[in-house]
């Protein structure tokens, strides 16, 4: 065995479940990030947390809004959710500009991702920072699933993104 990084260690423990975090900006608009630090924490209730970089628009988001979506997207939307983790929405639509499709439940804020094999819509219940991250733990209010469509996994670390 040889002393590794933590770089190189996700990489190794990589492919990650993967899905696009969505969050309403504070002009309404909604805004998609990519996501491979997510994980249940809770099953009664249900309950999940997204670990977000404290250098990135999504997190501040969330925490003015009280809420976010998490979408487990399918492969038609390999290209668009890579190109989400690699630019910020704080200036632009990164939705509109990748072609990302939206839809707005009722009785919930942001939008999620259609189309998805799954859709998660949570309501913040705490945040913790966590140096350069913070973890953001959300009650889970709706799932909405179809099992047909095949959700991406995230590979090398953030390197890549496909199906299994
Ligand atoms: C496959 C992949 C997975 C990612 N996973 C995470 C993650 O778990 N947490 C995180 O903070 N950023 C992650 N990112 C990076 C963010 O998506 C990226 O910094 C994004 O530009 C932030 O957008 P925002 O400024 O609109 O919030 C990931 C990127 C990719 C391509």
């Amino acid at each position: 065995m040889e002393l590794i990084s933590i770089g190189a260690a996700q990489k190794l423990t990589s492919p990650n479940p993967f899905g696009l975090v969505t969050a309403r900006k504070p002009d309404g608009s909604t805004n998609v990030m990519a996501l491979s630090w997510w994980t249940y924490v809770s099953n009664h209730p249900a309950t999940l947390a997204v670990c977000l970089s404290n250098k990135g628009y999504t997190g501040s988001c969330i925490a003015a809004d009280g809420a976010f979506g998490l979408s487990i997207v399918g492969s038609a939307l390999k290209d668009a959710a890579l190109k989400a983790g690699t630019c910020s929405g704080r200036d632009r639509d990164k939705a509109a500009e990748l072609g990302i499709p939206l839809m707005q439940l009722d009785g919930f804020g942001p939008q999620l991702v259609e189309g998805s094999r799954l859709c998660f819509a949570c309501t913040l219940k705490a945040s913790y920072p966590m140096e350069d991250h913070t973890l953001y733990v959300g009650r889970i209010d709706q799932i909405w699933a179809d099992p047909s469509v095949e959700g991406l996994y995230a590979f090398q670390g953030y390197g890549a993104l496909d199906t299994i």
